[in-house]
């Protein structure tokens, strides 16, 4: 069965890799060899074998009858959205693994892909080399969702757990990220949390049925968390994670990415590093976790290549079942009822006055002069906005997570 990759970067190479690397038993459990026909990209690759199948033309791999199976890991919206459609319409299979292209034209493919009968796969868009579509679609079918819950970037894990451990800033743990191949030249898709928000976006609309624009979440990113917030953490024995979550709630469902204190027993504490964490709680089954590499060449590349196995094995009856275009209602997050960490500057008037405003507050002794952290009770977002808008010296607020 012939293959063609468009876009040879991190993952597009890791696909190639994976695919001789384990071509025998990928042979077996596919019912054929999977062969690359071609490679898609606009640059040169001298030396590289890679060479000999590349072209920069899109239509020689569209007008190859030949090729059963197109794989996207260019990323991005264009020109990829226009070259997925093209290899849908001419009767491709096409798997990818760019989250802006699901997050943003999920539905819309997936039909297109239902008219030609044919199959639009997106294994790795979310937490890598985690499973975590196919079991939504495949293997909770019998639950309905009440919360997804993810550490679903590893650049900003990698940056709040260098921070954790060492007691460095934001600014040398980015920068530490950045020297390890880890956090981009330009950080802002990952450290303002909008990546973690298409793929909870993407995550959402296939568990709840609807669409969920990643644009309409409320999106708080780590730029803000600092080595004194974590002297505070420490004391506590919590740790500050970037969570992405999205909740049912009684008048429609809770949607929002930004860093979260949680406790030991929570179920994502553990997940340190580069690592990414799923949890999923289901109305029947409970709660369930998924661990493992969120991104890196042959990790994504391992989900791309079980979407091309499943589709070869099973052409064109792998079809996920599609979400409805009707957008999800989302909750007012001023109604979201949690407990908050905060930190004030000041002394005893200004304990006076946080006690004043949110009553039995706990208080959370780091010895960091000149001021105090506090834990509130459990109160509404919107009551939490009103109060500490009414006094003076808050420093810091981060949501708790029991
Ligand atoms: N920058 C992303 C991450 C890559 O750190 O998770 C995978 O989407």
């Amino acid at each position: 069965m012939k293959v063609a990759i468009m876009g040879y970067g991190t993952i597009g190479s890791g696909v190639a890799a994976v695919l001789e690397r384990n071509r025998e038993s990928i042979a077996g459990k596919a019912g054929d060899v999977l062969e690359v026909k071609y490679v898609l990209d606009l640059r040169e690759f001298p030396g590289d074998p890679v060479q000999e199948k590349l072209v920069h033309d899109v239509d020689v791999i569209m007008n190859d009858p030949e090729v059963a199976i197109v794989v996207e890991t260019m990323g991005g919206v264009e020109p990829a959205c226009t070259f997925v459609k093209k290899a849908l319409s001419a009767g491709k299979s096409v798997v990818t693994s760019n989250k802006a292209l699901v997050a943003k034209k999920g539905t819309e493919l997936l039909d297109l892909a239902k008219e030609h009968q044919v199959s639009f796969l997106f294994e790795a868009s979310v937490g890598g080399g985690i499973p975590i579509i196919r079991p939504l679609n495949q293997c909770l079918t019998a639950d309905e969702i009440m919360e997804i819950t993810g550490i679903l970037n590893g650049t900003t894990n990698y940056i709040l757990t260098k921070m954790a451990t060492e007691g460095i800033t934001f600014e040398t743990a980015l920068k530490q990220a950045q020297d390890k191949g880890y956090a981009e030249k330009d950080p802002t898709a990952d450290v303002e949390g909008h990546d973690a928000g298409r793929k909870i976006a993407i995550l959402s609309s296939l568990a709840y049925g609807s669409q969920v624009d990643f644009e309409d979440i409320y999106m708080e990113g780590i730029t803000k968390i600092t080595d004194t917030d974590f002297r505070y953490a420490n004391a506590m024995g919590t740790a500050i994670r970037l969570l992405a979550t999205s909740r049912r709630a009684e008048n429609g469902f809770y949607a929002m990415v930004a860093p979260v204190m949680i406790g030991a027993d929570h179920p994502l504490y553990s997940v340190n590093d580069v690592f990414n964490g799923i949890l999923v709680v289901g109305n029947m089954v409970d709660k369930l976790m998924f661990y493992g590499r969120g991104a890196g060449s042959l990790p994504t590349a391992s989900a791309v290549v079980a979407d091309v196995i499943e589709e070869a094995s099973h052409p064109h009856t792998t079809l996920l079942t599609s979400w409805s275009t009707k957008k999800l209602p989302l909750a007012d997050m001023g109604t979201w009822v949690r407990k908050f960490f905060v930190r004030m500057s000041g002394g005893p008037e200004q304990k006076a006055q946080a006690e004043a405003a949110f009553g039995n507050v706990e208080y959370i002794d780091a010895g960091v002069p000149g001021e105090f952290g506090f834990v509130t009770p459990a109160m509404s977002e919107a009551d939490y906005q009103k109060k500490a808008a009414g006094i003076q010296g808050v420093l810091q607020m981060i949501r708790m997570e029991a």
